[in-house]
């Protein structure tokens, strides 16, 4: 059993995108998706290297910080996955979240290429209280377990490509586009997409995500995808218009400019005897996604 405890704050939200949903649910979560989606997004074969002791990016410290944590107590590690072998990711691991590196690695790396290069950081936190995640300008901070939960890595990648401007319409959640297509429909997928827009947006470019790459479509595991159509048919046509972003396959062709690199604790760094701040500056291979500040502060819940 699991159960949710859901929260947002957003500065950029206007009470419009807060607002909650009055449309009913068609199920009661989307876990049912996951089976088909791990089965067909495979992970994209990836090596890591550490940083060296004492560096962390200024967003991973942000993070750690806000949730009332040590950044001593982080570890950075350059991620390079097979599709974006030009520019590794940055991602950042609490010493005492309960789940390995190697497990946020691999899911990430079963996020499509076209969707995972709108996300500049991720980082592992513990949370003894509960099981949740946010994204802050393309960070998404994941707490607790992350088990083999990819519906969570989309979701929160989602929030990236709609608030980061990926599509014709930006962002998608605000659009005049999004509000006509959501009208037409009678649900939305399930009691968290009913949050406001910018999780209904979420939740259904999980749908989309599944629709686009498990073979038979959504319709082959949701006998009433009819009712919920518009909103992840939308998804599916606007990620379709930007490069096939949510499809499995092919390269990175942007990437979000990581944070810098700083150091952990503000001691002198010649008094802590560190090394030269890692490069994290992007290859002239792909092009600079332009950055939005956001912060979808919320929790999705996902204790058990
Ligand atoms: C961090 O601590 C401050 C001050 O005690 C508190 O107001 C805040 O809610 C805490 N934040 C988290 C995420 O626990
Ligand atoms: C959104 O709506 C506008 C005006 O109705 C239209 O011109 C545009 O093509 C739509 N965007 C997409 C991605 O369909």
């Amino acid at each position: 059993m699991r159960s949710a405890l859901i929260g947002l704050a957003t500065s950029l939200a206007t009470l419009a995108l807060t607002q909650r949903l009055d449309k009913p649910p068609l199920e009661p979560s989307l876990d049912y998706l996951q089976k088909g989606l791990l089965e067909h997004l495979g992970s994209v074969k990836s090596s890591y290297k550490q940083w060296g002791q004492g560096w962390i990016p200024a967003d991973c410290k942000t993070m750690t910080e806000d949730a009332n944590l040590s950044a001593a107590d982080v570890e950075t590690f350059n991620v390079q996955y097979v599709d974006c072998p030009s520019d590794p990711w940055v991602l950042c691991r609490h010493k005492d979240s309960p789940d390995p590196l190697e497990n946020m690695i691999d899911l990430f790396g079963r996020v499509p290429v076209g969707a995972r290069q709108y996300v500049r950081h991720i980082i592992n936190l513990p949370d003894p209280s509960m099981t949740s995640a946010y994204n802050s300008n393309g960070n998404i901070a994941m707490f607790d377990r992350i088990n083999g939960d990819l519906t969570v890595f989309i979701h929160e990648t989602g929030h990236s490509l709609d608030l980061l401007g990926a599509y014709p319409d930006k962002p998608l959640s605000s659009s005049s586009n999004w509000t006509a297509k959501y009208a037409l429909d009678s649900h939305v997928p399930d009691p968290y997409s009913q949050t406001n827009k910018l999780e209904d947006v979420a939740q259904n470019t999980v749908v989309a995500a599944y629709n686009l790459n498990v073979p038979g479509g959504f319709g082959s595991v949701e006998p009433k995808w009819r009712e919920v159509q518009h909103q992840f048919g939308t998804i599916v046509g606007e990620q379709r218009v930007a490069g096939n972003l949510l499809v499995r396959g092919g390269t990175c062709v942007r990437r979000l400019a990581n944070s810098k690199a700083v150091q952990a604790e503000g001691v002198s760094r010649v008094r802590r005897g560190l090394g030269k701040p890692p490069d994290v500056g992007l290859s002239d291979a792909v092009d600079v996604i332009e950055p939005v500040e956001f912060d979808t502060t919320e929790f999705c819940g996902r204790g058990s």
